[in-house]
């Protein structure tokens, strides 16, 4: 997917890996000044590092102290702000169980960076997009927040909250320039993932096998499909979404598969 960014500022969280890495490099590929951040400073400086006009921010985006450091930082670097993309986020591994047994701090853990962290960095950095009157703001949902998986009640939540956040936010920002969407993927391929999917030797597990079958296109999807729906909602050409969640997941949730 090819758009022009050349001379717009963005920022994405997250992206020191995977889906966050992807849609930093597919910005800046596109001509964008990328502002890198994520909680994991080292990462996100590697990934800065191998683009060639990027800037890398240690953030934990549950701090709003931080948020309103990071936007100070990013205006000071490039004097603007035209794309904000909340990736930043975390699902539970640890404790894949019934919400009768399901441990607060856990449910806290995920709905803290999830949702109110995606409330917190759209709050801050939307002022900029909003004096200017234009920009673009994209929140990386999932498709668990439309079709709940049994096992993840905090990620199901705060999933189905970031969509409902968006339209909230599209209502509000909508006649002020700045257009608010949701990607909501499917089973993506990133380092993490990959380890859950396949062995070393590119076998998978039956439950893997029953999860594919439910994959009209029969496989996960890889970063760069996410990214380029990013690119898609973040391009000024994009004049008129303003809402939507933008599903990608090979048709997985399109019908029930027998
Ligand atoms: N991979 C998938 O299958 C999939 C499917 C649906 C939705 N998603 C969503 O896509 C987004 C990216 O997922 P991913 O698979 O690339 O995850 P990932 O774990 O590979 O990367 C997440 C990044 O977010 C950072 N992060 C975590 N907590 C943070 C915090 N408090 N502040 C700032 N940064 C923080 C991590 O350090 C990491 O770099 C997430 O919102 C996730 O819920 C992923």
């Amino acid at each position: 997917m090819n758009v022009d960014l050349a001379g717009q500022a963005a920022f994405v969280t997250g992206a020191a890996r995977g889906i966050g890495e992807a849609i930093a490099r597919a910005m800046a590929a596109n001509g964008a000044m990328v502002v890198v951040a994520d909680i994991d400073g080292p990462g996100a400086e590697s990934v800065a590092a191998s683009l060639p006009d990027a800037m890398a921010l240690t953030l934990d985006i549950r701090d709003a102290r931080a948020i309103d450091g990071a936007l100070a930082a990013t205006l000071a670097r490039y004097g603007r702000l035209d794309i904000l993309v909340n990736n930043a986020g975390v699902n539970t591994m640890a404790h894949r169980v019934h919400l009768d047994a399901f441990p607060t701090e856990e449910w806290d853990r995920i709905v803290d960076i999830d949702l109110r962290g995606t409330f917190l960095v759209s709050r801050a950095l939307s002022r900029p997009m909003l004096e200017q009157g234009r920009g673009r703001i994209v929140n990386i949902a999932s498709i668990v927040g439309l079709v709940p998986l049994r096992l993840q009640s905090p990620f199901v939540a705060a999933k189905a909250g970031v969509i409902h956040l968006t339209k909230s936010m599209a209502l509000e920002f909508g006649p002020r320039g700045v257009l608010v969407n949701a990607i909501a993927p499917g089973s993506t391929l990133t380092e993490g993932t990959r380890k859950l999917f396949y062995g070393p030797d590119g076998s998978f597990s039956a439950q893997v096998r029953n999860l594919l079958d439910h994959i009209p296109l029969g496989r996960p999807a890889e970063v760069a499909e996410i990214a380029a729906a990013a690119l898609f909602l973040a391009d000024p050409e994009n004049s008129y979404v303003n809402g939507h969640t933008m599903v990608v997941d090979g048709g997985w949730i399109a019908g029930y598969s027998m």
